[in-house]
């Protein structure tokens, strides 16, 4: 029924091309934004090729200007601009510079191969290069280049939709885009006055799924449900704000809303759960049918995921996904979007000896809740190789489900697939920065090893504690 991470990566690519024509204009200055950063935002900040080099060890922190220099020669604009210290080798420094498309790069990229001690390029148009990483965020406020990405504008609806021939509804629909299209990361998510025909569409969804979540959902939603009620706002005549809810979110695990304009690429949107980030629509339904809807809505992301990122088990897990994502090649993509597909969105899992649903696509929708735990879908067990590989529908009943024995155990086997997917590197967040380390170094390694070493001590002194 959502279609969300279902849309193929290759289309992403096609949205882009239309922008080509900035490599004819003019170098634009990128201007100093707060944090020091060198950037220049725009549209062609997501098409952007980034190249991270090391000077040879004899070269100091002040060489960057040897190399840019080589940048102004071949005509390639830089969007943004970095130095920092090597994690790689120890005394050293690295760059990071985020090159807009156009100018001769190639040869800016054959010239440093040579020049640097370490070189690697994570690019958008990774299949032309196969060299070359997938583009993937490697810090929080990179999500903001998704806005640019989106495969289509939260607005255009299809003709099928319940919504179609209604002009204030799509009016309505623009303004939602909007707000998720100027969102940037660190605002609050702005409020949104919700209007008495949208509170009936809420009210007639809530009361009905509200009924059914004692028998059918999940404990760790029965859990956290209360507790929403109770902090965010859940009523049956209250639509509960984003901005409550990310707030409450982030105290439980970390995770965070982001509003979303429009339809992500799989690859941008399992991205931004490697940051404990989950994209969320914000407008409702059609208030015509509101029992249906055909893609996500603020119904489906509040009822149904929502209580589930609050549960840290899930959070960790739906994390391991989204890493597993970064730099992966297309084919793994769509192996974890439909991982992702019959967990997040429609999993099953046995509690007591009972079924229950956790997928939220189960869990905001009336008629499929029911009918997953009744006897007519075929269960299987949740087994990422083969779950990776199953086909299914996105606007009718799931003919099968995966069932799990627990989060925990789910997670054991998605980070066990996640290493059978070729890449060349280990990735790891550091929630400190909230960016993500990249990690392909002895020294990257003997830092890891340190810090797991430092959370061993902080065990073994509460066991010892726990015995006393
Ligand atoms: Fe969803």
């Amino acid at each position: 029924m959502y279609a969300q991470t279902r849309h193929q990566t290759s289309n992403a690519e096609e949205v882009e091309d239309s922008s080509s024509i900035l490599s004819s204009s003019p170098p634009d200055k990128p201007k100093l934004i707060h944090g020091g950063n060198y950037i220049k935002e725009g549209r062609d900040s997501a098409r952007s090729t980034c190249l991270i080099f090391s000077p040879k060890e004899e070269d100091e922190v002040g060489s960057l200007g040897k190399y840019l220099q080589l940048f102004v020669k071949h005509k390639v604009n830089l969007l943004h601009i970095e130095s920092r210290s090597s994690l790689r080798q120890p005394n050293g420094y690295e760059f990071m510079v985020d090159c807009a498309p156009g100018g001769n790069i190639a040869s800016v990229i054959e010239c440093l191969r040579d020049q640097c001690s370490y070189f690697s390029i994570i690019s958008r148009n990774h299949k032309d290069n196969m060299d070359t990483v997938p583009w993937f965020p490697r810090r929080i406020r990179d999500l903001d280049k998704f806005a640019n990405q989106i495969l289509s504008y939260g607005a255009e609806l299809d003709s099928d939709h319940p919504g179609f021939t209604d002009p204030v509804y799509r009016q309505r629909r623009k303004y939602f885009a909007d707000i998720a299209y100027h969102y940037k990361h660190g605002q609050p998510i702005p409020k949104v006055e919700y209007t008495p025909e949208e509170i009936a569409t809420w009210s007639v969804v809530f009361r009905n799924l509200t009924k059914l979540y004692p028998k059918y959902a999940c404990r760790e939603h029965n859990h956290v449900f209360p507790l929403l009620i109770e902090n965010c706002g859940y009523r049956e005549d209250n639509i509960p704000q984003l901005e409550d809810i990310s707030n409450f979110l982030k105290d439980c695990t970390g995770f965070t809303l982001r509003p979303v304009a429009g339809l992500l690429s799989s690859r941008d949107f399992l991205a931004g759960l490697a940051f404990r980030v989950f994209h969320s629509t914000q407008y409702i339904r059609h208030s015509s049918k509101p029992l249906y809807t055909p893609e996500p809505d603020v119904c489906h992301e509040i009822l149904g995921h929502v209580p589930l990122f609050a549960d840290p088990s899930f959070a960790q897990f739906s994390q391991v996904i989204g890493l597993a994502s970064l730099g992966a090649p297309d084919e793994y993509i769509e192996k974890l979007a439909t991982c992702f597909w019959f967990t997040v969105e429609y999993g099953i899992c046995r509690q007591n000896g009972e079924l229950k649903a956790y997928g939220a696509g189960l869990l905001s929708s009336f008629g499929e809740l029911e009918y997953c735990l009744s006897d007519k879908p075929e269960l299987r067990p949740f087994d990422p190789p083969k779950t990776a590989l199953q086909k299914y529908p996105i606007t009718e009943y799931q003919p099968v489900y995966y069932v799990a024995e627990n989060f925990e155990d789910a997670k054991e086997k998605m980070t066990k697939f996640a290493q059978s997917i070729p890449r060349k590197f280990g990735v790891r967040y550091d929630a400190y920065t909230q960016s993500i380390s990249i990690i392909d170094s002895k020294q990257q390694v003997e830092a890891l090893v340190n810090n797991v070493n430092q959370e061993v001590q902080i065990l073994m002194d509460a066991l010892r504690k726990l015995h006393h």
